[in-house]
């Protein structure tokens, strides 16, 4: 046996079965490229889903986090430490909010903010108790707790959890009559991700976030803008809203917030609407710890310089293009924005993917179809074109 089946046997037989991953056993990362259990290398085109947008290893994160971890790295929020007060400043402003109320998994921020959703529902705008709503769209994924899968379109993601949590309406992504129908009165938020990334990175109809905005002044709602994927840099903005020049009201984000170190993430809204909360209304133990707030506060700092934004930008475009000559006969649609695509193919994309992994590239499919393509927004144009000639390749086989 191989070392790498041998740690896979275990795997197989002790873990969970709840994910499908490739047959490879990574020991070892830096930048784009990681390193298995036998001294292979793979060009790494997922990124842990946008976890690791700015390399793994990062030199400065990991540098941030060395020093923390040499200070202090939990109080609980029982106390105040030296790093929350400047990561809550920091974050806010790079989002143009007054605050930040600062999660671990991404799941917990979207738990978070359907809560401030409810709460700024019945305490600001009048609504009757229980009677708040909030809407969602359908190939939503926004995690994995017992609420969110509740108003999931997916059967694997949602089967079998009932019962499930009400107060949730699910109308198509990207049809803007069908929202303006299913809003009301008691409408309190509409929960959007600028772009689907677990349907298979699915760009909005040219205008959609648009019109949510404005559905949700008209009718005064709360715009929720889930950026935990699509944010950070990996479609070329900070924030994947401002492609469209959209401020939503709450901005949630997680993933590389975390600078693929640990989980970081949080909801940043203004003070009307995170004022919502207070003192024991909501919590949670390592979230704001010191080594998550030192980690995040230099994604922030990197995000700052815009250097990240403009690299996922050209590079993007360069992406892009030769995704865009890929053979029609293979390929049906590429979609995405950025250095993050989905290459919609004739057949199923699983077979790619493992083709891929053999000749040394990591990438994997979503649904059936989908092959997901997310490199690190650090990536050489050079490990960039040899990704996409090993592709180019996979489908040719
Ligand atoms: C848009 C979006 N929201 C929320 C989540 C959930 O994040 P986590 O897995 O950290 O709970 C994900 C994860 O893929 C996501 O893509």
């Amino acid at each position: 046996m191989t070392r790498t089946q041998q740690l896979r046997a275990l795997s197989e037989e002790h873990s969970a079965h709840n994910y499908h991953p490739l047959p490879v056993v990574i020991a070892e990362a830096e930048g784009a490229w990681v390193t298995d259990v036998e001294g292979r290398r793979y060009l790494d085109m997922l990124s842990a889903y946008s976890a690791v947008n700015f390399g793994h290893r990062n030199p400065r994160l990991i540098a941030a986090a060395q020093r923390q971890l040499e200070r202090v790295t939990l109080v609980s929020r029982a106390f105040d430490h030296d790093q929350f007060g400047p990561f809550v400043a920091e974050l806010a402003e790079l989002a143009g909010k007054d605050m930040v109320l600062p999660m671990n998994s991404g799941a917990e921020a979207v738990e978070t903010a359907l809560k401030a959703a409810r709460k700024w529902g019945y305490e600001v705008k009048g609504v009757p108790a229980d009677q708040a709503g909030i809407i969602t769209f359908e190939g939503n994924f926004h995690g994995r707790t017992t609420t969110i899968v509740g108003f999931s379109t997916d059967p694997d993601a949602r089967n079998s959890y009932g019962p499930y949590t009400p107060g949730f309406r699910t109308v198509p992504y990207g049809d803007a009559e069908a929202l303006r129908a299913a809003m009301d009165e008691n409408t309190v938020g509409v929960l959007i991700e600028p772009i689907q990334g677990e349907a298979g990175v699915n760009v909005p109809p040219s205008g959609f976030l648009k019109t949510v905005r404005e559905l949700c002044t008209a009718g005064n709602a709360l715009m929720i803008a889930d950026e935990i994927q699509s944010g950070l840099g990996r479609t070329g903005a900070t924030f994947a809203v401002e492609h469209e020049g959209v401020v939503p009201d709450m901005y949630l984000l997680g993933k590389a917030l975390g600078g693929g170190i640990l989980p970081v993430s949080a909801v940043v809204a203004d003070a009307d609407v995170l004022g919502v909360f207070r003192p024991g209304q909501h919590g949670s133990t390592f979230g704001g710890n010191p080594l998550a707030c030192a980690v995040g506060r230099e994604v922030v700092a990197m995000l700052r310089t815009g250097e990240f934004q403009e690299r996922s930008r050209t590079l993007g475009a360069h992406l892009h293009r030769r995704l865009g000559a890929l053979p029609g006969d293979v390929v049906r649609e590429v979609r995405g924005r950025g250095l993050w695509a989905g290459v919609e193919l004739n057949g199923k994309a699983r077979p790619v993917s493992e083709r891929l992994m053999e000749l040394g590239v990591l990438a994997k499919e979503t649904h059936e179809t989908t092959l997901r393509l997310a490199p690190p927004l650090m990536i050489d144009q050079e490990d960039l074109d040899w990704a996409l000639d090993q592709l180019e390749i996979a489908l040719r086989d």
